[in-house]
C-alpha cells in the first residue's frame, strides 16, 4: 500500500494523505539553520547544534507522536482547520504534502478556501521562510482569520526538557510591530536571539503559551484563542514563551492573499548586543533593548513573494547543480530516482547532521560520530568536496597522537566528547577510507600536508598524513593473541561489547569499564574483532596507494606487509570453513561461528573479507557469499546475524539485550547490507548484488509502505528481521550510514563508476538482463558521458573501453583535465 507517489520531474515525493504510517519528514537547510518538518508540519528548528542551540521546542516520544511544530490555524466562521491537518485534525477536502530538495509544500483545502504553505530555508540564510498563499476558490466572498504559532525552546534542548524549576521563570520576549523576538538569557550570557515575523500588519498576537491555549488543560489541537477567534495579546513573562500572529483576511471569489512568515536566528557581537534607543512601538518589560539590525536585514531579504520566488529558485538551482555531478539513466526507474535524487539528497543530510537530529534521534543524545562522519563523507564527497575537506580536518583534529580517537564530538565546539571517550577499535580506519575517497574524488593530494593537530597536542604541527600513519598503526599496534585487532569497547557494531560483562542496569555498554579490565587499560587484551581485521585489509591498500604516490616505497612495502600478515592471520584464525567468524570473545571463544549455539554467522566481516580477497585462492569468497544468501537473506533484506540471540550473553554485551530481529540482534541493518552488495558486485555477481540492493532501497519499498512504515524516499537504519514480529518494519529513518554506503554500492560497485587515485574506473556489475545504461559524471573538472552496452547480457566484465573513440587498456578512464566533455563507451562481455 502506498501513501503517495514520486514526482521525479520535480524531484519530490508527494504524500496524499496526512495519515502516513509514521510522520514522514524532510529537512530544510544545509549550512547553519536546520529544520525538521513532517508531512503535517510537525518538527522543529535549530542552529548548527540540535542540542546546544535549539530554536523551537519539540516533545519527543509524545502522544500523539508528532505533536508540536509550526502550525497555522484557520478559523473560517467557526470551522477550525490546519493546512497540514494536524493538530486540530479537521477532515480536509483536499490535502497534499510535497517534500522536495530542501523545501516542503503543504496544501490543505476546506470549504472552498485553499491554503498552500511553502516552507524552506534559503541558501546562506539563518531562517525558515514560510509562505502562505490563501485562495478563495468559492463563489462568494470569504472572511476568516489565520493564527500562526511557534513555541520557543530555551536554547539548550537538554536543559529545556529537564530543568523546569529554573526555566519556567526565565522566558523573555520583545514585540515590535509584527515581529516577536525571543530573548531569553540574552541580556546575560547569550549573544543570539530568534524572531518570528510576518510581512503584514497583524490584528493581534500571543507570546505566552498558556494564554494562547487558554488553559493548561488544552493541547495544540484545542487552542482557546483560535476557537474564540480572539488572540489574548499576551506578553510572556517566564513559563513558555511562544510567538503567534493573528490576522483577519477577507477574500473575494478567486482572490488570493500571500503572507510571508519568517522564523529567524541571529547573533550579535558582544559590543553590539544592545540598541541605544527604545522605539515607541516596542513592547518590552526590560530596561535594555535588543539590537535588531540583523533581524531587520533578514526580514527585508524575503518580505515579498518575488523575493521568496527568487530564494526558492536559488535553492532549486543549487540542488540541480549538485545532482548533475552524477546522473544515470538505467532501465530501472527506481534505480534512477534513488541515484539521481533521493539517495544523494539523503547523503547531504547525513553529512550535515551525522546521527544527531531526526524523529528517532533526539538531537541531545549524541554529537558527531567519528566513524559515522567519516563514512558519511563516502557518499557525499563528490557533491561539495570543500565541505568534505573541512569536515575531515575537524574530525582528524579530535584524534589522539597514538591513533586513538574520541568517538564523538560536538559540532558547535568541535571538541571530542569526554563522556563517551574513545577505544572503539574501528574508528581510525574510517578516517583512512574517507581521506582516500576525498583524494580520489578531487586529486587534492595537498590535504595530506594540511596542518591538522592532535587533540592531545593542540599546538603541535602535524599533518593529515601523520593522522593516516597513526590510524593505520593503531590497528597494527593493538593486536590480540591470534594477531587480529583487539575488539576494545566495540567496533562498528556498537552492541558487541566484549569487555563489558555488565550485570547492572544503567551501565552504558559502550563506556562502562569493568573492573576486571581496568588494569589492562579498560578492555580485554584477548577479545579480537575479525571485522576490524577485514576492514583493515580492505582499507589498507588505500593507505599503501597514498604512500606509493608520495614516493615512500619503503613505508608502502612495510604497510603492505602488515596487510598481508593480517590476511594470513584472518584466514588461519577467523575462517570458519564457509564464512568468517565475528570475533574472539574475552574468554578466547569464537563468536559468530558454527560452533556457537546462536549467532553462528554475522554479516559484518564478510563483505570486506571478500573484497580483500582473503582466501580467494581456496574459494573462501564464494563460499562466504553463498553462506550469506543461505542464512542471512530474507524477504526484506539481509539480517545481521543468525540465529538471533534468545538469551542474555553477558560476554557479548548489548547485542543480546535486543529482542531477536531488532537492531543489532538479527535486524536487517541496512548499512551493512551495502557491504554485501559491494562484495557481490566485486565478485562479479551483479544479479545477486542487485537483488540485495532492491530489497532495501527505499523506492523499492514504496509499495509496501504499510508494512515498512517509514519514508519510502530515504533509508532507515534498520528493518525488522525474520525473527521479529514486525518483520519488514522500518525504523530509525534518515540519519544512518546506510545512505552513504548504499550510494557507494549502487554508484561505484553495481553501476561501477568509481573514482580512483589515477582516474575514473568504469567497471559495472549489473543485472544480466540489462541492455546497458548511461551515466554522466563530472570528475576533476571534466565531464564524462558514459555509455555501457551489454550485448551479451553478462553481469560483469569490460570487453572494451574507449574514450572519445580511442581504445583504453583496462577499465580506468585517465583524467583528461581539460575541462571538456568526453565520451566514454564501454562494452561488456
Ligand atoms: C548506529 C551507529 C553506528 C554504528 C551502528 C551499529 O548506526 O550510529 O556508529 O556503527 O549503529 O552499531
Ligand atoms: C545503541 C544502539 C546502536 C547505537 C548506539 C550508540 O547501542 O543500539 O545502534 O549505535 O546505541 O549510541
Amino acid at each position: 500500500m502506498k501513501f503517495g507517489y514520486f514526482d521525479d520531474l520535480r524531484k519530490e515525493y508527494v504524500i496524499n494523505t496526512p495519515r502516513t504510517p509514521y510522520p514522514w519528514i524532510n529537512y530544510l537547510g544545509n549550512q547553519g539553520f536546520f529544520s525538521l518538518i513532517s508531512n503535517t508540519a510537525g518538527g522543529y528548528s535549530f542552529y548548527k547544534d540540535a542540542r546546544l542551540r535549539r530554536i523551537t521546542r519539540y516533545r519527543y516520544n509524545n502522544v500523539p507522536l508528532d505533536m508540536g511544530g509550526r502550525y497555522f490555524y484557520i478559523n473560517d466562521n467557526g470551522t477550525i482547520w490546519n493546512p497540514g491537518w494536524s493538530p486540530v485534525k479537521t477532515e480536509l477536502d483536499e490535502y497534499e504534502c510535497r517534500h522536495g530538495m530542501g523545501y516542503t509544500i503543504i496544501k490543505g483545502k476546506k470549504n472552498g478556501l485553499k491554503a498552500e504553505v511553502t516552507f524552506f530555508v534559503p541558501q546562506n540564510y539563518d531562517g525558515e521562510v514560510q509562505q502562505v498563499v490563501l485562495t478563495n476558490e468559492g463563489t462568494e466572498a470569504k472572511s476568516f482569520s489565520i493564527f500562526s504559532i511557534a513555541e520557543w525552546c530555551l536554547w539548550d534542548a537538554q536543559d529545556d526538557c529537564t530543568n523546569f524549576q529554573r526555566n519556567f521563570s526565565t522566558g523573555r520576549v520583545e514585540i515590535e510591530g509584527s515581529t516577536i523576538y525571543h530573548v531569553t538569557e540574552y541580556r546575560d550570557r547569550r549573544n543570539h536571539y530568534a524572531f518570528y515575523t510576518v510581512n503584514d500588519e497583524i490584528d493581534g498576537y500571543d507570546t505566552d503559551r498558556d494564554s494562547f491555549l487558554g488553559s493548561i488543560y488544552n493541547g495544540w489541537d484545542n487552542p482557546e484563542t483560535v476557537k474564540a477567534d480572539k488572540p489574548s495579546n499576551s506578553f510572556a513573562d517566564g513559563w513558555s514563551p511562544v510567538a503567534s500572529h493573528y490576522k483577519k483576511v477577507t477574500l473575494a471569489p478567486g482572490e488570493s492573499k500571500t503572507l510571508i512568515y519568517i522564523l529567524g536566528y541571529a547573533e550579535n557581537p558582544q559590543d553590539k548586543k544592545f540598541a541605544s534607543e527604545k522605539p515607541a512601538n516596542l513592547l518590552t518589560r526590560e530596561t535594555w533593548v535588543l539590537n535588531k539590525e540583523k533581524a531587520y536585514a533578514m526580514i527585508d531579504k524575503y518580505n515579498t513573494p518575488e523575493k521568496v520566488a527568487a530564494g526558492l529558485e536559488e535553492l532549486r538551482t543549487t540542488w540541480d547543480k549538485l545532482l548533475s555531478i552524477f546522473k544515470v539513466d538505467t532501465p530501472d526507474d527506481k534505480v534512477n530516482r534513488m541515484v539521481n535524487i533521493w539517495n544523494q539528497y539523503q547523503c547531504m543530510v547525513t553529512f550535515n547532521l551525522s546521527r544527531s537530529a531526526s524523529y528517532f534521534e533526539s538531537g541531545i543524545g549524541r554529537g558527531m560520530g567519528f566513524r559515522d562522519s567519516n563514512q558519511d563523507i563516502l557518499g557525499f564527497v563528490h557533491q561539495i568536496p570543500e565541505r568534505a575537506r573541512e569536515r575531515l580536518i575537524d574530525i582528524a583534529s579530535t584524534q589522539l597522537s597514538d591513533g586513538g580517537c574520541y568517538h564523538q564530538y560536538q559540532p558547535l565546539t568541535k571538541k571530542g566528547n569526554a563522556d563517551i571517550g574513545g577505544d572503539f577499535s574501528d574508528d581510525p580506519l574510517w578516517m583512512i577510507l574517507s581521506v582516500a575517497a576525498y583524494i580520489k574524488e578531487t586529486g587534492d593530494w595537498g590535504i595530506l600536508d594540511a596542518n591538522v593537530p592532535f587533540d592531545d597536542d593542540p599546538e603541535g604541527k602535524h599533518t593529515m598524513l601523520e593522522h593516516l600513519d597513526v590510524s593505520f598503526y593503531h590497528i597494527v599496534n593493538n593486536l590480540g593473541p591470534h594477531g587480529l585487532p583487539l575488539a576494545m569497547r566495540a567496533d562498528w557494531n556498537d552492541c558487541i561489547n566484549l569487555s563489558c560483562f555488565s550485570d547492572t542496569p544503567g551501565e552504558s555498554f559502550q563506556t562502562y569499564t569493568n573492573p576486571k579490565f581496568k588494569a589492562e587499560g579498560g578492555y580485554s587484551k584477548v577479545a579480537e574483532s575479525a571485522f576490524v581485521a577485514a576492514l583493515f585489509t580492505y582499507t589498507g591498500p588505500a593507505y599503501v596507494g597514498i604512500l606509493e604516490h608520495l614516493g615512500k616505497a619503503d613505508e608502502a612495502a612495510k604497510a603492505q606487509a602488515e596487510i598481508d600478515k593480517m590476511k594470513k592471520n584472518t584466514m588461519e584464525s577467523a575462517f570458519d570453513g564457509d564464512w568468517f567468524i565475528r570475533a574472539y570473545d574475552a574468554n578466547g571463544e569464537k563468536m559468530g561461528s558454527k560452533e556457537c549455539e546462536e549467532g553462528k554467522i554475522f554479516i559484518e566481516p564478510q563483505g570486506f573479507a571478500v573484497m580483500s580477497e582473503i582466501g580467494k585462492d581456496v574459494g573462501a569468497d564464494i563460499k562466504t557469499l553463498n553462506s550469506i544468501d543461505k542464512y542471512l537473506n530474507c524477504e526484506f533484506g539481509l539480517v545481521l546475524n543468525n540465529p538471533a540471540y534468545t538469551k542474555y550473553y553477558i560476554q557479548y554485551g548489548e547485542i543480546s539485550t535486543y529482542p531477536g530481529g531488532y537492531k543489532e540482534n538479527a535486524g536487517i541493518f541496512t548499512h551493512n547490507n551495502a557491504w554485501i552488495i559491494c562484495a557481490e558486485a566485486y565478485a562479479g555477481r551483479g544479479d545477486k548484488a542487485f537483488e540485495y540492493y532492491s530489497k532495501i532501497a527505499p523506492a523499492f519499498t514504496e509499495e509496501t509502505s504499510d508494512i515498512h512504515k517509514t519514508e519510502p524516499y530515504v533509508y532507515g537504519q534498520m528493518i525488522g528481521g525474520k525473527d521479529a514480529k514486525n518483520f519488514g518494519q522500518g525504523k530509525n529513518s534518515w540519519l544512518t550510514g546506510t545512505a552513504a554506503w548504499n550510494m557507494v554500492a549502487i554508484s561505484q560497485y553495481i553501476l561501477g563508476v568509481k573514482p580512483e587515485f589515477d582516474g575514473l574506473r568504469v567497471d559495472p556489475s549489473i543485472p544480466a538482463a540489462w541492455d546497458g545504461f548511461a551515466a554522466t559524471r563530472q570528475f576533476r573538472g571534466d565531464t564524462y558521458e558514459i555509455t555501457i552496452k551489454n550485448p551479451d547480457h553478462v553481469n560483469k566484465g569490460v570487453k572494451s573501453l574507449t574514450v572519445d573513440g580511442a581504445a583504453v587498456e583496462g577499465c580506468i578512464v585517465p583524467v583528461a583535465g581539460d575541462g571538456k566533455t568526453h565520451k566514454v563507451e564501454v562494452v561488456l562481455g
